[in-house]
């Protein structure tokens, strides 16, 4: 390997070898080694555009396209030599590729260069971890209407403050998780359209003397547009901080839903339970059942939005156009695409599995006093201005509470204590079932609503390729 790597692609200029303590902390290959399948795709279209222009003969071309393939092959038969000292999976491949097919291999870097090609893996990269991602957050999106569906009747008790607010349904909160998971879909399906563009041509950062193509480059590797300017084209990294930012988005959505699962599994709520394969126990303590999973994803959340950080402040003040400093973006990128994905592909196993205690939901919102502002607003259809509806449900919540019952279980002359327009009718509106009926317009937490809104949700996710 010492033979090989004594090489370097560079090594012209040099008078002396490169010291290895410089060779290990430039070197990439530890982590841009995945970009392999990418960088070959490129290479090859490259290839055949330079054939296009009259760069390379037919023989050459074929060569060299047969030669990538082998050492695609070869890489993922996990017999590839990878070498520190060849820095990365560019100069890695293309150090092999002569080694194969010989003279032919060294014209294939006609009118490019590294900066142009990291730039294209990236992106090629970034476009398939983007449907992979988006992906996930369908098939979640799909457990979550089924859920939602099923549980349209289910009375939950709604929160503000994680104080009992009003009644809603179940569903209707799986709803709000739906609507967090489709913007998320949107926000990466827009971020895919500017990573979906064409850098290679721009070569180090001026672009090059050679009579290429970029178009049908692009074409060839699926890029709907070319990077407009060269400079723009090696240095823009753009793409990776929206992609993390999306990311950071999901990361914090799936935090959010974590955190109510944590709390619903535990015994003072009893709304959901997981099931055992989701979760862990303690080697101390024989009867937990923890919720491992939900507070993982709650923790990973945290490096995912460092990721961003580090990609914005990686970018910060760089002068144009390529600077070496961009190597570090994949860590960073990489670890939010994994991060991402794993979360949110365990997420999507678990929610249709989610066992609902119903009822356990009922009897908390029943509790609370949940009903309380639809007195409120019976008081209103019966003439009484809201502030002072509000301020005698007020009081009879504050008596309720002093004879440890809900305000359904206090008898009519009780409640005309407090406002002599309250009627028999009274107790129609403080059910939990007439709550959330009676808030029924779009948006609305009523069951039939519910219904629509998965129905509505079903359509548009069927509407889309
Ligand atoms: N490994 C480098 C990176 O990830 C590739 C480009 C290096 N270009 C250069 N001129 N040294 O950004």
């Amino acid at each position: 390997m010492t033979d090989r790597s004594s090489r370097k692609p560079w090594g012209g200029r040099f008078a002396e070898a490169t010291d290895t303590s410089v060779e290990a902390y430039t070197a990439s290959i530890g982590h841009d080694a995945r970009l392999y399948r990418q960088d070959i795709a490129g290479s090859i279209a490259h290839a055949r555009m330079l054939q296009r222009a009259g760069v390379l003969t037919e023989a050459e071309c074929r060569a060299i396209v047969e030669g990538l393939e082998a050492i695609r092959a070869e890489i993922e038969a996990g017999a590839f030599p990878w070498s520190e000292a060849l820095e990365d999976v560019h100069m890695n491949i293309e150090a092999r590729l002569t080694e194969r097919i010989g003279e032919a291999g060294k014209k294939l870097h006609t009118g490019r260069s590294r900066n142009d090609q990291v730039a294209t893996d990236l992106r090629l990269y970034l476009r398939e971890a983007i449907d992979r991602l988006r992906a996930e957050l369908r098939r979640l999106q799909e457990g979550l209407l089924e859920l939602a569906e099923r549980e349209a009747e289910t009375i939950m008790p709604g929160y503000t403050h994680l104080q009992v607010a009003q009644p809603v349904t179940f569903g209707h909160h799986l709803m709000a998780w739906f609507e967090m998971f489709q913007r998320d879909r949107e926000r990466l399906a827009d971020c895919r359209r500017r990573t979906n563009r064409l850098p290679l041509g721009a070569a180090a950062l001026a672009g090059t003397t050679f009579p290429i193509d970029r178009r049908y480059v692009a074409e060839q590797l699926g890029f709907e547009g070319l990077c407009a300017n060269s400079l723009d084209a090696v240095s823009d990294r753009d793409f990776a901080i929206e992609f993390a930012a999306a990311a950071s988005l999901v990361m914090m959505h799936l935090s959010r839903c974590c955190e109510e699962l944590i709390l619903w599994t535990s015994p003072a709520f009893g709304f959901v339970e997981l099931p055992d394969r989701y979760c862990t126990g303690s080697s101390i303590m024989p009867q937990k059942k923890n919720p491992d999973v939900a507070e993982l994803t709650r923790g990973k959340s945290a490096a995912v939005f460092g990721d961003l950080m580090a990609l914005l402040t990686l970018m910060k003040a760089q002068p144009l156009a390529y600077n070496r400093d961009n190597q570090e973006d994949k860590p960073a990128l990489f670890h939010a695409v994994d991060t991402t994905q794993a979360a949110v592909a365990l997420f999507a196993d678990l929610v249709p599995h989610l066992q609902v205690r119903r009822g356990r939901m009922r009897e908390a919102a029943r509790e609370g006093f949940a009903t309380a502002t639809d007195l409120a607003d019976y008081l209103v259809r019966k003439g009484v201005p809201f502030r002072d509806a509000h301020e005698a449900v007020g009081r009879a919540v504050r008596r309720a509470l002093e004879l440890g019952r809900d305000l359904a279980e206090l008898p009519l002359e009780e409640l005309r204590a407090f406002s002599p327009a309250i009627g028999e009718d009274v107790y129609e509106v403080l059910t939990l079932e007439g709550s959330v009926a009676a808030r029924d317009h779009e948006g609305g937490t009523a069951p039939r609503r519910v219904r629509e809104a998965v129905a509505r949700a079903r359509e548009h996710l069927a509407a889309e390729p």
